[in-house]
């Protein structure tokens, strides 16, 4: 099973939305999917209430231990993917959701403070050493704005920046919002439309990223071999901030 978590230190970059998008781009792909909500404003389980069908399942968590129980459950039951939409800032119950995920994607706004306050989750990320990457979300179709974000998200780490950003940037889109107050992700409201199209290639981008990863129910069965050293993927992308962004 692969385990991914949405976090983010600022409210309204796009967890959740993103989260259901994701799961049902997967479930569209014919993996089975479960979403498990730890932010107790409850926005996934109230979207899961509006909609029709009961697939992808969402699993409301509040504690460390019933997330420990539930992803081990999971993880018997078949499931392929599970993705965690957490509350805005940092608390235990996100840090553990970070330590446990395959993958952390952290939704970032292309502004300096948005980017400013990346640093607590991505420090989460790099400190218990797990695969990371950031999502630029409401990207604008015009101008620079998205591209200088992506580029001062990975600095320093020029040559990885395909691998730190996620591919393609999600533009501001009303889709988003209807689908979502309609209990469906845009792949299902809106499906010949861009924003559709950019949820399931980001899909896709975050496919082929955990193709990259060993999967954390593999990890302590894994060994490098003598004289090799494995790269750490969370050892790119420092958290210097990107002072270029000052220009914005
Ligand atoms: N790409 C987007 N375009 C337009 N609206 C978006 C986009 N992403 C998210 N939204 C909207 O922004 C608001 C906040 O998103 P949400 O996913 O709840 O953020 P978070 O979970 O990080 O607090 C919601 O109304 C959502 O529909
Ligand atoms: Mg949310």
């Amino acid at each position: 099973m692969n385990t991914i978590v949405l976090a983010a230190q600022k409210g309204g970059c796009g967890k959740s939305t993103l989260a259901a998008s994701l799961a049902v781009a997967a479930m569209q792909e014919g993996r089975s999917v479960r979403l498990i909500e730890t932010d107790p404003q409850g926005t996934l389980w109230n979207w899961q209430q509006r909609r029709a069908c009961s697939v992808p399942g969402v699993d409301v968590i509040s504690d460390v231990v019933q997330l420990e129980q539930r992803l081990w459950i999971f993880s018997r039951q078949d499931v392929a993917v599970t993705i965690i939409d957490t509350a805005s800032g940092i608390s235990p119950l996100t840090n553990a959701a970070i330590r446990r995920a395959d993958l952390c994607l952290i939704p970032v706004r292309p502004s300096i403070v948005d980017i400013e306050a990346v640093a607590p989750t991505l420090g989460t990320a790099r400190a218990s050493a797990r695969s990371f990457a950031f999502i630029l979300n409401y990207a604008s179709n015009r101008g620079r704005r998205a591209g200088d974000a992506a580029a001062g998200l990975g600095d320093e780490t020029a040559p990885d920046l395909g691998n730190v950003v996620a591919q393609p940037y999600i533009g501001t889109r009303v889709q988003h919002q209807d689908a979502f107050g309609k209990g469906l992700a845009v792949t299902e409201y809106a499906p010949t439309t861009e924003s559709a199209d950019e949820i399931r290639r980001l899909w896709q981008w975050v496919a082929n990223r955990l193709n990259q990863t060993v999967p954390a129910s593999a990890r302590a069965a894994t060994k490098a071999a003598p004289g090799q050293t494995a790269r750490n993927p969370a050892s790119i992308g420092k958290a210097s901030l990107p002072h270029r962004f000052m220009d914005f």
